[in-house]
């Protein structure tokens, strides 16, 4: 089935495409009249960017949207994942959005369901849009990968979006550099760890990452003015920054904490560039998921059922 899950499934072919359509889509300025595709939303955890970017991108490309509120759901009364979507296919859903705090919480549902389902983020697992749409913001930079270096730094263990970017820079040709505090250092992440003031310096990208506090067991022993000091993008930090080198951060961002407030609008911050690249690339990912899934034969199958 053509989900979107994690972007190590897809190959830097496909991802190409995708982000080659989004930058089609995005100098367009793409509008389109009511189609016969209905999708679905479903987030089951806090969500403003993806949420309300991908309900933009299914309204410009045509789609009827169906928005699952999961506090009015049947699932308050026990109703599974499985069943819930399940229910959505019976009622001509082709692709489902959804955002979940449990890692892979799409492992058996995937084999099951004629619909696509596209993940919006799981738990501390991955958030391929949030990876694509960095792609395009950064291609859009700089016109290639292959030779940059990305510092990623921050809450690397706990974050979703260092592990989809991480694992498909490595792959475009990226040289990864990872730093934050050491207790939330993840082995499982491609890159170096170097020292913050070293990956501030040689990145042309640098991208911040807010601390994931509803994932963490116990609270952070640092004071924020302490964290800031120590991990953040400061004032000081971003004259370090070679010329030409920006901004990144998937928000949303805790001013003050991980970067500094002056920063986050700053001229060389891409962080509401990031926001508006979101859309054509999530129309992007959209039409890749409904038109594959038009194309499959187990789909026609159900449609056929139906
Ligand atoms: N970057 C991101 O995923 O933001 P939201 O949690 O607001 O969707």
């Amino acid at each position: 089935m053509p989900h979107l899950l994690t972007l190590s499934d897809l190959s830097i072919e496909t991802i190409n495409d995708i982000l080659n359509k989004a930058q089609e889509i995005q100098m367009q300025n793409l509008y389109r009249e009511p189609q016969p595709v209905i999708t679905a939303n479903l987030f089951f955890e806090a969500s403003t960017r993806t949420r309300f970017s991908f309900e933009a991108a299914e309204k410009r490309l045509g789609y009827h949207v169906l928005n699952f509120s999961a506090e009015n759901s049947s699932t308050q009364k026990g109703e599974s994942l499985y069943d819930t979507l399940r229910t959505l296919e019976e009622v001509g859903v082709q692709a489902a959005v959804i955002r979940h705090k449990q890692d892979k919480y799409y492992e058996d549902l995937r084999d099951r369901l004629s619909l696509s389902i596209i993940n919006g983020g799981d738990g501390c697992g991955d958030h391929p849009t949030q990876a694509l749409l960095d792609l395009m913001t950064i291609k859009q930079e700089f016109s290639r990968f292959d030779g940059l270096t990305i510092a990623i730094i921050g809450d690397l263990r706990h974050s979703r979006v260092a592990r989809s970017d991480a694992e498909v820079l490595t792959r475009l040709g990226a040289r990864v550099l990872l730093s934050g505090p050491k207790a939330w250092m993840n082995e499982t992440l491609p890159g170096e760890y170097v020292d913050i003031d070293e990956a501030v310096k040689t990145a042309d990208v640098v991208m911040m990452l807010r601390i994931q506090h509803e994932r963490h067991n116990q609270g952070m022993n640092l004071s924020k003015e302490d964290y800031h000091k120590q991990y953040g993008l400061t004032l000081e930090r971003e004259r370090l920054m070679k010329p030409g080198s920006i901004i990144m951060h998937p928000a949303p961002v805790n001013r003050g904490v991980e970067i500094a407030d002056e920063l986050v609008e700053a001229k060389r911050s891409r962080i509401f560039k990031q926001i508006n690249n979101g859309v054509a690339v999530r129309m992007s990912v959209l039409e890749w998921a409904v038109n594959k899934n038009e194309e499959a034969e187990q789909y026609e199958y159900v449609a056929f059922k139906r």
